[in-house]
């Protein structure tokens, strides 16, 4: 698995002459963060050795290189999801190739159903922790010692200092800004009305499909995170409503022009 991983960070770094220390994972209908940087270099997902492929509609398969308000950063448009049938390594091969790159921190986005009562439709919440509800872990199997610890730490999962730079940023521009905890689990189903109340009452505010795999990975080898959730959905008892993916990406965009904002100012406190 090493050599996979060097070939494609290799075959990365010879697109680019930067060398980002920050990495963006994009989530579903938050690729206007992706619009702001200024690429140096794109490459889709289907050349990179290795790589899977995304197949979920609203998703580019692309690795951007650029700089985003001045600082290096590489920016997977479009990211793997459990739910299409790749195993939990897989879905996070491309952070593992990010660590061969040189990146040191990551930033994680995604659109997700809010539980929190104070919670309404295209707010942000910074995650704080989160509940691995995926049946397995992506760290399942013999351990390579190079990659990470056998039993690795995930007492602060979510970088603290990442997050108090987050509200301070968030203060100053006046965007509101929850933060809580983030279930992951399998979908492709959204949660019945008895699902929302059990991930609610076991302790998370917002429930995906995604992001676990990805934060479990880059914790195994130190890196640094940043989670952010657009709220796209409300799964609170008192508000169940039909769920479609089509409402996921459109209310991930009604808060974009904030996370945006969020994002750029975040980037230039990371490194
Ligand atoms: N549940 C799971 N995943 C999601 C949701 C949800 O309500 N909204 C967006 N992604």
């Amino acid at each position: 698995m090493l050599s996979k991983f060097k070939e494609a960070a290799q075959f990365i770094q010879e697109k680019t002459n930067l060398s980002p220390k920050l990495g963006i994972i994009l989530g579903t209908g938050l690729g206007t963060i992706a619009d702001n940087i200024q690429t140096e270099a794109e490459i889709n997902y289907a050349d990179i050795p290795h790589f899977p492929i995304s197949t979920v509609k609203g998703h580019k398969g692309q690795l951007l290189i650029g700089t985003l308000n001045g600082v290096e950063v590489m920016a997977m448009r479009g990211r793997f999801h459990y739910y299409e049938g790749y195993d939990m390594s897989r879905v996070a091969f491309p952070v593992r190739v990010m660590k061969f790159l040189g990146i040191t921190s990551i930033i994680v986005s995604n659109a997700s159903g809010g539980l929190n009562s104070d919670f309404a439709i295209g707010d942000l919440m910074v995650i704080n922790d989160h509940i691995n509800l995926f049946p397995t872990n992506p760290l399942i199997g013999p351990n390579n010692p190079e990659l990470g610890p056998r039993f690795p730490d995930m007492s602060e999962a979510y970088k603290k200092t990442f997050i108090n730079s987050a509200f301070d940023i968030a203060q100053k521009h006046g965007i509101k800004l929850h933060q809580g905890v983030y279930a992951g689990l399998t979908g492709p189903t959204f949660e019945t009305p008895a699902e929302y109340k059990y991930i609610r009452i076991i302790g998370a505010d917002a429930v995906g499909m995604s992001t676990v795999p990805e934060v479990i990975v880059a914790r195994h080898m130190g890196i640094n995170v940043f989670g952010i959730s657009v709220i796209t959905d409300l799964g609170e008892e008192r508000s169940i409503f039909a769920v479609s993916h089509e409402h996921v990406i459109e209310n991930a965009k009604k808060n974009e022009k904030n996370l945006v904002l969020l994002v750029k100012e975040l980037v230039k406190t990371m490194h």
